[in-house]
């Protein structure tokens, strides 16, 4: 199986080099954790690479996704639209259960032979729209085994309640028919906030066992950090794209090739915008070895 860059910086040394191609991966966290941010920086990892990404949206409007990703520093976001290659479904308010048995193999087959990335965010209200566990598992199942025929997914997987508590019903049913499943778990009540993540599974791979620590920030989106506690003063970074030119400067030459032109002036664009932000838990040089990671072995 191929391993696919996440497109999440810093998070595929943890899944022994990125997602496996045509697999389902779940990610679980509670409000503001960063899964719609994860799932957006996944879709735009494909589309920079040519394949094509589609957006399930249940609960936000694509207008208000669209407004936010822009806001966490993805500018191009449009023109992937523009050019139809990022297409959103709006499934929002949907009879779910009628929706996925009726449009969605219709979709399907309008999309066969394609080569996408697709986000469904969130899967709860799947779930949630039926009400025995065999119908949910059922249901759930063959939403995952359609969209799987056409590219990677990832579903995004609400989590209430007490955090790091994976044993209720609507978390336990998708995590078990995943592939791959990633924990954020956000403690917005401590003060400062603490987030951090683990891999739960990841078939047929050596995966991280660790708590990892991360981050969002605009520019970069979330990246994953070793796991270590060190606190880093706060740094501005206003060379970080005289950094950047100095790092691809020492790469060797295949590495160097990966880096095509729209890679590079994402890179550009995101390493600009970051060196306006505050480097408050992430040295300014760990983030840019983070990136330079993400499409080096891309
Ligand atoms: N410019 C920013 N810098 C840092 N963090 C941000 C920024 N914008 C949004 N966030 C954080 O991103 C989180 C929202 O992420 P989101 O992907 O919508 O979460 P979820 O989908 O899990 O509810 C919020 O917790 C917010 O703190
Ligand atoms: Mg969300």
């Amino acid at each position: 199986m191929r391993k696919i860059p996440s497109g999440v910086y810093g998070l595929n040394r943890l899944l022994d080099g990125g997602v496996n191609e045509n697999t389902v991966t779940v990610v679980i966290g509670s409000s503001g954790a960063g899964k719609t941010t994860l799932a957006a920086q996944f879709l735009r990892r494909g589309l920079e690479a040519g394949d094509d990404g589609v957006f399930i949206t249940l609960d936000e409007a694509p207008r208000q996704i669209l407004q936010e990703v822009r806001l966490m520093g993805w500018e191009t976001v449009d023109d992937f639209l523009d050019e139809g290659s990022l297409v959103f479904v709006d499934a929002g308010g949907k009879q779910f259960s009628q929706f996925i048995q009726k449009e969605l193999a219709e979709f399907v087959d309008e999309w066969a032979g394609h080569n996408a990335r697709i986000v469904i965010d969130p899967l709860t209200p799947v779930l949630w729209s039926v009400k025995e566990k065999y119908e949910q598992r059922e249901l759930v199942s063959f939403l995952l085994r359609q969209t799987r025929r056409i590219g990677t997914v990832l579903c995004t997987l609400e989590e209430h309640g007490v955090a790091g508590d994976l044993s209720t019903q609507d978390v336990i049913i998708p995590m078990y028919l995943a592939d791959n499943v990633v924990h954020l778990r956000y403690a917005s009540h401590e003060s400062p906030e603490r987030r951090d993540l683990k891999i739960i599974k990841c078939r047929s791979s050596k995966h991280s066992r660790s708590w990892h620590p991360y981050g969002i920030m605009k520019g970069a989106g979330l990246y994953v950090r070793r796991p270590i506690d060190a606190a880093q003063p706060a740094e501005h970074a206003a060379d970080l794209e005289a950094r950047l030119d100095a790092r691809l400067g020492e790469l060797p030459p295949e590495a160097r090739a990966k880096f095509g032109p729209v890679v590079l002036e994402n890179v550009r664009r995101a390493v600009r915008t970051l060196a306006e932000q505050e480097f408050s838990d992430i040295d300014p040089d760990e983030l840019l070895d983070l990136i330079l990671m993400e499409y080096e072995h891309g």
